[in-house]
This record gives C-alpha cells, sequence and structure tokens, in this order.
C-alpha cells in the first residue's frame, strides 16, 4: 500500500503548545523537583522539547517496553528497559508521544506506582481515542485526534518518519 503524508500539525503549533504546556506543569510542580519519564523511543523529541521549556528543577529517565500487537489479550506488553532513577517519595511526570489503546500508558503508569513514586501523572502530545482500550487519565495533553495514522515528531511508520519536525497523517493513495 503507498501513502502519502498531509501536514497535520507545524512545527510553530507544536512549539507553541508546548510553552502552554511547560506553563502549566510549572505551576503544578513549582518548588519541587520533578522526574521527568520518557517513553521510548517516540516520546524523545517532545521530551526533550518540553523539558527545555520547564523553569524546574529536573531529572530525567527513560522507560521503553514491547508490545505484542492489538489482536492479543491485555498483558501482552513487556518491559525491555526499566527507569534507573529511584522515583520513591518522587514526583514523576510520564511523558509520552501518543495514547492510543492506552495499554502502554496504564502499564507505565502502574509499574511507576508500584514503586512508590509520590505521584505519577501523564503528560502527552497525542491523545488519538479511535482505538482505545483502557482508561487513562492524562493530566496534560497538547493536541486531541480522533483518528488517523501519524508520523513525524517521534511517530513512525515502520521507523519511518520519526525525526521529522512536524506531524503529519498518512493518507492511502487511490
Ligand atoms: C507507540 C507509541 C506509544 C504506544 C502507544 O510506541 O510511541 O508508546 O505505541 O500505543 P498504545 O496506547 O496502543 O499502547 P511503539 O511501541 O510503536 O514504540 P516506539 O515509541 O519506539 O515507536
Amino acid at each position: 500500500m503507498d501513502y502519502k503524508k498531509e501536514l497535520l500539525i507545524p512545527r510553530e503549533v507544536i512549539a507553541e503548545r508546548i510553552k502552554e504546556l511547560a506553563e502549566a506543569i510549572e505551576e503544578e510542580y513549582r518548588g519541587k523537583e520533578l522526574i521527568l519519564i520518557g517513553i521510548l523511543k517516540g516520546a524523545v523529541f517532545f521530551l526533550t522539547d518540553l523539558a527545555r521549556e520547564l523553569s524546574l528543577p529536573i531529572k530525567l529517565d527513560f522507560i521503553r517496553v514491547a508490545s505484542y500487537g492489538s489482536g492479543m489479550e491485555p498483558g501482552s506488553i513487556s518491559l525491555t528497559k526499566d527507569v534507573e532513577l529511584s522515583v520513591e517519595g518522587k514526583p514523576v511526570l510520564i511523558v509520552e508521544d501518543i495514547v492510543d489503546t492506552g495499554q502502554t500508558l496504564s502499564y507505565v503508569k502502574e509499574l511507576l506506582e508500584s514503586k512508590g513514586a509520590e505521584s505519577v501523572k501523564v503528560c502527552v502530545l497525542i491523545d488519538k481515542k479511535e482505538r482505545r482500550e483502557k482508561q487513562i487519565n492524562i493530566d496534560y495533553c497538547a493536541f486531541r485526534v480522533e483518528k488517523g495514522f501519524l508520523v513525524g515528531y517521534g511517530l513512525d511508520y515502520n521507523e519511518e518518519g520519526r525525526c521529522l519536525p512536524e506531524i503529519y497523517v498518512l493518507k492511502e493513495c487511490k
């Protein structure tokens, strides 16, 4: 199948929205040291841009999970790289590129809660509702999108398109 990409969210719009999110996050965590945890690999661009907008003491860590496709039972997610910092007693903000079925975020959130974090909140670039299976509370969201296959700014299609500086929707070529 051939696809063409159509621009959905330009880079200036992403940058502006990240500034707004950073202001809201600073408001909530003022006076605290915050641990930002990015879910590899897609969240890398969003995490680094967001972190540089935050005027807070920040520590960074990363986590990676493998998911075995939407056709399988819940629980088909496994941890392939754990966090390295101790989150016990600390406020944690998970930073994710996209919430689709919700399986990844709910797994990661439960894992960090089980490690005794003071709080575990969630910040996503894209909340895409179309295939949601697990309800998850999203504390900070840059953009809500009903459906479509997205690439760019961390989002990939078979590892392609991830490094594009803006977000595109893939459309099937007839
Ligand atoms: C993608 C995306 C999210 C997850 C969202 O990751 O980056 O982590 O899927 O899907 P879900 O809500 O249905 O769980 P992927 O496993 O493709 O890894 P990547 O970030 O390395 O691209």
